[in-house]
């Protein structure tokens, strides 16, 4: 096929039609985004002194951290005349000290986005204020509070969850990607789902899957599968087949772990979708686990160190899935068993939506 388009990406001609126009996901029943933590970032990628634009639910915003560390999210717009804070120029704009100066006038703004110095009016500040975002860092991770009625944090993200000591794990390793077309709590709807891991993730066996159990904000459960299942052995499983387990942890509808346990090792994963507009999401996912016997060395190593990078794209076979589907609210499902652990599932996300669409009780 000759084209002049060179967007076309290795489109056939039946198939030049997609992606055209915005991506929606259809059947999506929610209005706005849930509220809760989403991941925006790594500690690692912004150091003291330094800002950076930034575009997370549909706003333009500033990251920057001041030269005694604090870590602030602003919205992206100078109250005076409308200048982008995150966008320094060549002899203005940036961090200055522990607050933010604006690029265009020099106005110094805190964290909290309040206005504390016009240099040409000392002593004088205005009451204007930035919007500012609730941010936290746990274990390397940055995170955002998102609210759609806009209040502050109900809860606290309490990091990974560790099994043992801290320092017998690996540090994180992370790779992000996107825009995908996918929802936040699409990866943890993976636990409500034992028949898909054969068909997308290629495991031998569906996996069996323990109750949820629901503490405030947070829901947990664990499955139970044999890794290297039919296979004398695996890189994984050197002495044969082993059952394992997984724990799930979800925090809100947008924060959720994955913690395998087979035998001895023990890896963390956090896959999460951050949503970029009404749409479209940036994936993060984060992964650490247990040290190899003896290495006390930071690149993971060995089994442990093979685990966790299979954690990254494992988990990018469900992208494959989630871009083209049409989302039911009223599944059909095959039986009870599966009945109750997906509407168990959803409504405890339902919760954090301004409109839930499932009955409560
Ligand atoms: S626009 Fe920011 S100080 Fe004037
Ligand atoms: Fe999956």
């Amino acid at each position: 096929m000759t084209t002049f388009d060179l967007r076309h990406e290795g489109r056939t001609g039946i198939e030049m039609g997609l992606g055209v126009g915005p991506q929606k996901m259809l059947g999506w029943p929610y209005t706005d985004f849930a509220t809760g933590w989403y991941v925006i970032g790594y500690s690692h990628e912004i150091k003291a002194g330094e800002v950076k634009p930034a575009k997370w639910f549909g706003e333009d915003l500033v990251v920057f951290r001041t030269e005694s560390g604090v870590l602030s999210v602003l919205n992206a717009y100078c109250p005076h005349m409308g200048a982008h804070l995150g966008r320094p120029g060549q002899f203005g704009g940036g961090v200055c000290g522990e607050t933010l100066k604006c690029p265009w006038h020099g106005w110094l703004w805190s964290t909290e986005g309040h206005n504390v110095d016009i240099p040409y009016r000392p002593g004088q500040p205005v009451k204007a204020q930035v919007g500012r975002k609730h941010v936290s860092e746990v274990d390397g991770v940055i995170m955002m509070w998102y609210d759609h009625a806009g209040g502050a944090p109900t809860y606290e993200w309490p990091g990974f969850p560790y099994i043992g000591d801290k320092s017998d794990y690996y540090p994180i390793d992370t790779t992000v990607d996107g825009p995908h077309l996918a929802k936040p709590q699409f990866p943890f709807e993976n636990s409500a789902d034992p028949h898909h891991f054969k068909h997308v993730h290629g495991s031998g066996l569906d996996a069996e899957f323990n109750d949820y159990d629901v503490d405030g904000p947070v829901a947990k459960n664990t499955m139970t599968l044999v890794f290297g299942a039919g296979k004398d052995e695996s890189w994984l499983t050197p002495d044969g087949p082993i059952e394992g387990y997984v724990d799930n942890f979800f925090w809100g509808a947008s924060l959720g772990i994955a913690r395998f346990r087979i035998g001895e090792l023990v890896c963390i994963h956090l896959p999460t979708l951050t949503p970029v507009d009404d749409d479209q999401c940036i994936f993060f996912s984060t992964v650490t686990g247990t040290r190899e016997p003896g290495d006390t060395g930071d690149v993971p190593r060995g089994r442990s160190g093979k685990f966790m990078k299979a954690q990254h794209w494992q988990i990018r076979n469900d992208f494959h899935i989630w871009q083209h589907m049409s989302y039911k609210v009223k599944p059909i499902y095959t039986g009870t068993e599966e009945q109750t652990r997906y509407a168990f599932i959803r409504r405890h996300f339902d919760q954090f939506y301004p409109n839930p669409v499932y009955k409560r009780g």
